[in-house]
């Protein structure tokens, strides 16, 4: 075992004392050092679907290990070329046939900011190249994805760095409407959105016919949409995508977490063929990563994929995620301290007042419960974001309420 202070020297975040060891993880539960299960109501950071321990999914990355390691991202592998059959012909929309792979969300959302430029470019319309975000809302860590965000507290310190690009409320089509002309529309490349807001939100999901104008008015003005599906894609919202509960289909499809579920490190971003077809038919590319969809890894995600649908987890996240928010709202809505109950499928948010989730947070886990503190640094829609793996049972979800009613309450 490693020593009693190797928890300071793994990052570069300060970690408590008392942060628990993982050593193992079994179906809902993770196992630490010390024989604790904690009950993982949050999917890690919203990345198990599938449920811990899956032995055939660590056979696949074996075996895959085994007859190959590395291959540069040209060249095809036999599990790269499958993957990218069963994205195209299983889970993406009718036209998206390209799909780009890379090894997290930050990375992806990156590439898709890349691509729609390049779109552009393409076109010869070299003028656009401004993204278009909302507040708050969460697209990952790299400068430009930090830069279109709104997560305040992740970009605080790095403002020097980042490209000053209009961000609009998040359930305001108008305000972007009017953020387009401020900008100057030929300049404007493309809208970045989460279907439904995670990390930075605790679930927070738009007005009914939000999308569509948000649809509209983006190709009005040749703006490129890019749905940041890197936690609601793969059924965790109840639906193959987040933005199947709406009626519009985006122009870019980012996405990560899920594909993996949490296995293997691996994220894609793919393209109406509208979108892509410019970009090949000049020459033009977008550089990959090293990384660039690994072969063990889309072993990996062939696996967990075929998991999902053969098991019908995407039907249980919606029943289950269901039956999570019942049971939240029943035991929290009267509390003083809680505005809402929220999600589609299972993304549940909570949205606290008075609060800090993180406080919350501690509380639960200390009760062996991890929940992900959401929020994005001001005390607005500070919550609790809950994404158990989605073969979450009907006691787990009790136990994960009764917690949280305790934890709240401790706090309080
Ligand atoms: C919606 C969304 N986009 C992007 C990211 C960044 O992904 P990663 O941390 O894998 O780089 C996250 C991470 O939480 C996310 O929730």
């Amino acid at each position: 075992m490693p020593g009693p202070h190797a928890h300071d020297r793994f990052s570069f975040t300060a970690q408590p004392p008392d942060v628990p060891t993982i050593v193992r993880a079994e179906g809902v539960e993770l196992i630490t050092s010390d024989g604790r299960r904690i009950l993982d109501a949050a999917g890690g950071a919203v990345v198990n679907n599938i449920g811990h321990g899956r032995t055939e999914v660590a056979d696949a990355v074996a075996a895959a290990m085994r007859d190959l390691g590395y291959v540069v991202p040209i060249w095809p592998t036999p599990n790269r070329l499958e993957l990218i059959d069963v994205l195209v012909d299983r889970w993406l929309p009718d036209g998206f046939d390209h799909v780009f792979l890379a090894g997290g969300g930050s990375e992806a959302n990156d590439s898709a900011i890349r691509l729609a430029r390049m779109y552009h470019v393409a076109r010869g319309d070299e003028r656009r190249h401004k993204v278009i975000g909302r507040m708050p809302s969460y697209h990952g860590a790299t400068l430009a994805t930090l830069a279109v965000g709104g997560h305040e507290a992740r970009r605080s310190g790095y403002e020097p760095l980042l490209a000053e690009y209009p961000r609009v409320p998040w359930y305001d089509a108008d305000a972007l409407a009017g953020a387009i002309e401020a900008a100057d529309p030929s300049t404007v490349s493309a809208f970045i959105a989460e279907p439904v807001i995670g990390a930075s939100g605790a679930a927070l999901v738009a007005p009914t016919d939000y999308w569509t104008s948000v649809s509209e008015i983006c190709r009005e003005y040749g703006v490129l949409t890019i749905a940041d599906e890197v936690m609601t894609g793969f059924g965790r919202t109840g639906r193959r995508w987040g933005h199947d509960h709406d009626d519009w289909t985006p122009d870019v499809i980012v996405s990560a977490k899920g594909v993996g579920g949490g296995y293997v490190p691996l994220s894609l971003v793919s393209a109406g063929n509208h979108v892509v077809d410019p970009i090949t038919e000049s020459g033009r590319n977008v550089m990959f990563f090293t990384y660039s969809g690994h072969d063990a890894s889309c072993a990996g995600a062939l696996v967990v994929l075929d998991i999902l649908q053969r098991e019908g987890l995407i039907e249980r996240a919606h029943v289950q995620g269901e039956r999570l928010r019942r049971l939240l709202d029943d035991a929290l809505a009267a509390h003083s301290h809680v505005v809402e109950v929220r999600g589609r499928g299972l993304m549940v948010g909570v949205e606290l007042d008075g609060i800090a989730s993180a406080t919350v947070v501690a509380e639960a886990l200390a009760r062996d419960v991890w929940i992900y503190p959401a929020g994005s640094g001001p005390a607005v829609n500070d919550g609790l974001l809950y994404a158990p793996p989605m073969v979450v049972g009907d006691d787990d979800l009790d136990r994960i309420v009764d917690v949280t009613a305790a934890a709240i309450d401790a706090v309080t």
